[in-house]
């Protein structure tokens, strides 16, 4: 048996299979390139869902970082604090609209953290929260309840009040917002939905609305921010500032860390005693975090991403694919929507086979997330593969 099979059939003897079977059995990693565990040499454009999506797998510098702080400290509990997470939070909210950071551990994690920040800052009865059709937020209970209701099933009863607008659709937020609303949830460019990009002046009119009805608005950057999108954070595409932001998947560099960050206004909200993570922060991932951030402003990854992400997607374009209805998205995180009837994963599944690793999301979108320093020599081998697979489709 194969040492990659031999894996597999191990992960679902003592793994709960809520992932399903898994499809590769990874082993070794750099930058844009995977192997399995039988040698087999992948072009990785999903890096780990956008985990790894700056650096690449074990990027030098990153990685350096974390084995240094691994011999240092790792790990103290939030009663002390330490130099990664500061420095990590300073590199987060000075790249971003100020305010003030919580760390976590998951994107899930994140929004928990701005949910209960939310229900504070509303108090007075104030908690229901808008988010929209085709989001994705975390398998956390009060993410959960965020999240389109395919993924609650077997799972009720949610949080109480949560109701889904339209993407993209101020009209259908402003009719769900009434005496008892607190918040609205969007992600700038919805991931999980199939990369929907929306129209320029839709987040500018949620924030005009939520200013007006006195709503947080929550931007869910975990797959967005930083860097991916060719800004460091996907809002400032669209000239707004949220009051809350959460970050997770790319922030560590590829170590768990994820950050709920409060805008100056509500950076005190979460007063002590009212939220908490013994590991939220932690220096080791902190560290990673640190590193990551530094790569993206040594070598420029917010310009090359909207640079090399255009260019992705306008050689996709020009392929004149037979079964792509369109190519979207911003900077390198990209959608290719298929006709009706071509379906997403027997694509990705056969990608894989082919040696190119890339995501899907809803039946028929396929998703590219490459980290930011792939090399143009693979990005140019990479998008030659999946133009020939679509073409056989
Ligand atoms: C926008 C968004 N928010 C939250 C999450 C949850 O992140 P995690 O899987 O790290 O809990 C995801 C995961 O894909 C996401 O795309």
């Amino acid at each position: 048996m194969s040492a990659a099979r031999e894996l597999i059939d191990a992960t679902d003897t003592y793994i709960i299979p809520s992932y399903g079977q898994r499809v590769l059995a990874a082993e070794r990693g750099e930058g844009a390139r995977l192997w399995d565990a039988d040698g087999k040499e992948y072009i990785d454009f999903f890096a780990g869902f956008g985990g790894a999506g700056i650096g690449g797998h074990c990027h030098p510098k990153i990685a350096d970082a974390v084995q240094c702080q691994a011999r240092t400290l790792w790990c103290h509990g939030n009663f002390f604090t330490s130099r990664p997470q500061v420095d990590l939070a300073r590199r987060i909210v000075e790249n971003g609209f100020g305010g003030k950071v919580f760390f976590g551990h998951s994107g899930a994690d994140a929004v928990e953290a701005a949910l209960k920040l939310v229900r504070r800052v509303a108090g007075d009865g104030r908690y229901k929260i808008i988010s929209f059709h085709g989001c994705f937020h975390g398998r956390s209970m009060g993410a959960l309840s965020l999240t389109p209701e395919k993924y609650q099933a077997g799972f009720e009863p949610m949080l109480p009040g949560n109701v889904k607008a339209d993407y993209g659709d101020l009209d259908s937020v402003a009719a769900l917002i009434d005496d008892e609303t607190a918040g609205v949830f969007v992600e700038p460019i919805q991931g999980e939905g199939g990369v929907n990009v929306p129209d320029a002046s839709f987040l500018k009119g949620l924030r005009t609305l939520c200013d007006e009805r006195g709503l947080v608005l929550v931007c869910d950057e975990v797959w967005t921010g930083p860097a991916r999108t060719g800004r460091w954070y996907a809002h400032q595409h669209f000239g707004i500032e949220p009051d809350v932001m959460t970050l997770a998947k790319a922030l560590g560099g590829g170590a768990p860390i994820s950050a709920c960050v409060a805008s100056p206004k509500y950076a005190d909200v979460l007063s002590p005693g009212t939220h908490a993570s013994t590991m939220g922060g932690n220096p080791l991932c902190a560290a990673g975090g640190v590193a990551a951030m530094d790569l993206i402003a040594e070598e420029g990854l917010v310009d090359r991403a909207a640079e090399k992400g255009a260019w992705l997607c306008r050689t996709l374009r020009e392929a004149q694919i037979g079964c792509v209805r369109e190519v979207r998205g911003h900077g390198m995180l990209i959608g290719i929507e298929l006709d009706a009837g071509v379906e997403a994963r027997p694509l990705f599944l056969e990608a894989m086979q082919r040696g190119l690793l890339i995501g899907y999301a809803q039946t028929n979108v396929l998703r590219l997330a490459p980290p930011l320093i792939t090399p143009d020599d693979l990005l140019d081998r990479g998008v030659g593969m999946l133009v020939d697979l679509l073409r056989s489709a």
